[in-house]
């Protein structure tokens, strides 16, 4: 979306005072788009964008990874480039977070998948290195 489309242009009725309703958000979409429905619509398929990112999911595997890197330290087992990499993870997933990624769906994606690769790396680095390699993810209790 264009950086000079400001939040009124789109939350019409904050003068109003008003709740945003999903009618009047399109609309003023649909408005300054030449009147074309399909940007109201678009409004639909951005939710369920946003929605498969799957931003908590992220999240709780990066958690996971997190305290398996604590238990990792615990058990002596090197862990620095799985701490780099989660801390990386940690960063993207704190961007992800700040805003509504409705406001900035690519950035959103771009960060999502960082996260996503940055997680699946160090819990792979931890794989590598753990020294008890006989137990499974599910024998670690957290
Ligand atoms: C291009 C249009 C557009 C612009 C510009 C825009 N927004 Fe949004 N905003 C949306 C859409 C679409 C949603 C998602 C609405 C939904 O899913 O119900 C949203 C959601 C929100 C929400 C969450 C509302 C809720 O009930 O969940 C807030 C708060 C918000 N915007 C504030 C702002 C602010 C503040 C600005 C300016 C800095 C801004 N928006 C600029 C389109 C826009
Ligand atoms: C006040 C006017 C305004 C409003 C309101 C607005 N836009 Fe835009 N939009 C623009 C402008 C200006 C551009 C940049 C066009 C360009 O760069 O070619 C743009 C670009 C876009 C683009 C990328 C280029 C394209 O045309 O495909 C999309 C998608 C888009 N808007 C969807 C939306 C949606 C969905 C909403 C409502 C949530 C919305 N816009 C609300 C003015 C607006």
């Amino acid at each position: 979306m264009a950086e000079d489309v400001g939040c009124k242009d789109c939350h019409t009725q904050v003068e109003e005072s008003e709740e945003m309703t999903d009618d009047i958000l399109k609309q003023a979409c649909i408005n300054c788009h030449d009147d074309d429905p399909a940007y109201g619509k678009m409004v639909d398929e951005w939710r369920k964008d946003v929605e498969s990112l799957d931003i908590q999911n992220l999240k709780k595997q990066l958690r996971q990874v997190q305290k398996s890197v604590l238990l990792a330290i615990r058990n002596g087992d090197y862990t620095y480039d799985a701490q780099d990499l989660i801390n990386n993870a940690d960063k993207n997933l704190k961007q992800l977070l700040k805003g509504n990624p409705i406001h900035n769906l690519e950035f959103s994606k771009d960060l999502a998948s960082k996260v996503k690769t940055l997680t699946e790396k160090a819990h792979k680095q931890l794989q590598r290195n753990r020294t008890i390699k006989t137990l499974s993810d599910r024998s670690y209790k957290y």
